[in-house]
């Protein structure tokens, strides 16, 4: 069976499709990093550090991870960074995700970090930022992954908190690109925030915020017309407001969409219920991404591959899902050229 694609893509055999899947350079655009601490690494830098764990095994910390929704997850995933104390543990903990990145054929990722998680634990900023920087300019030499990293504030916490956050980050401006906005999302709606993104955009940082994961509507609406962020993160209960979808689709503000995660908080039943595809048929530019690919079960290709098992999602779908992820990172249109003649080109070496 066979799919056919827009344009000059070639034609590729449904046989086929997870391998491309796998193979095609992709970028991507919502990862925590501390939502990539492995357990096994949790337990090696508990050691390495002298921190307890209210866990005994790496087994039994697994079991744990068995989540009803989004505050559930919080609570084990603030845990687990707790063990994160020196430069050289968030140089670790990024490294590993390069290595895991590199093999599904990321090309370029936007690593989310949240510094009031360590700061608050008497962590320095410059532990933070400087280990997380040092690992994104080694994984460019090293794996050919380009990366850059976006400062979140905590949505849970004060405006006071985030604008004390974005001043202490400030002597390492040069070392993130932009800002966004994530934890607990029900009760903490982006307006919130109106001042620190206000400070953000005069410092010339990209601006992003996640919005619409267990939020209504109104969140998306807030996020793009009182912080005026560049893309939302999750985004997918947009679909119950159709003004917003013409508003997402016409002003091109991408979805930064996470299948796995989405799935293992249960905002979804199941992955055949996931609206990725009507909002990539609506003309959103959606993308897919793991969000934290050590507690959800999978990294990119993982929830590429289970996602398009599961609702059916064809070959034209994926080079749009791939073209969306170059189209909405932060980088110049000459790179992103680059990437897209990439894509071409493994398109190309599956065709029919
Ligand atoms: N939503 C909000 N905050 C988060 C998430 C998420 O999916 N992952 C890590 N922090
Ligand atoms: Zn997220």
């Amino acid at each position: 069976m066979t799919t056919t694609l827009p344009g000059n893509v070639p034609t590729v055999s449904l046989e086929r499709l997870p391998d491309l899947l796998r193979a095609m350079p992709k970028a991507e655009l919502h990862i925590h990093i501390e939502g990539s601490l492995e357990p096994e690494l949790i337990f090696a830098l508990a050691q390495r550090n002298n921190v307890q764990i209210l866990y005994a095994s790496v087994e039994d910390l697994k079991r744990a991870y068995a989540f009803t929704n989004l505050q559930s997850f919080l609570d084990i995933y603030y845990a687990g960074a707790s063990v994160l104390l020196h430069e050289q543990d968030f140089y670790d903990m990024a490294q590993a995700y390069f290595v895991r990145a590199a093999a599904d054929n990321v090309v370029h990722a936007e690593l989310f970090f949240d510094p009031q998680t360590h700061t608050a634990r008497g962590v320095s900023m410059a532990a933070v930022i400087n280990g997380l920087h040092r690992a994104c300019e080694d994984a460019k030499a090293t794996l050919g992954v380009s990366a850059s990293l976006i400062l979140c504030f905590l949505r849970h916490l004060s405006e006071e908190d985030a604008l004390a956050t974005l001043a202490q980050a400030l002597p390492f401006r040069d070392k993130f690109i932009g800002v966004g906005l994530d934890s607990s999302e029900l009760g903490h709606s982006p307006e919130k925030f109106a001042r620190v993104f206000t400070q953000a955009r005069e410092l010339g940082l990209h601006l992003v915020a996640h919005a619409g994961e267990e939020g209504p509507p109104a969140y998306i609406w807030s996020a793009l017309d009182v912080l005026q962020v560049e893309r939302i993160d999750h985004g997918v209960q947009a679909v119950k407001d159709p003004d917003l979808m013409q508003r997402l689709a016409r002003d091109r503000i991408p979805l930064t969409v996470c299948p796995l995660s989405n799935l293992k908080l249960c905002v979804f039943p199941d992955l055949a219920q996931h609206n990725l595809g009507a909002l990539l048929d609506a003309g959103l530019v959606a993308t897919i991404n793991s969000d934290d690919p050590a507690y959800f079960g999978g990294y990119m290709n993982e929830n590429f591959t289970q996602t398009f098992a599961a609702t059916g999602l064809t070959a034209e779908h994926a080079y749009q899902l791939a073209t969306n992820s170059f189209e909405a990172s932060f980088v110049d249109a000459a790179v992103k050229q680059v990437w897209r003649d990439q894509l071409d080109a493994v398109f190309a070496s599956f065709a029919t």
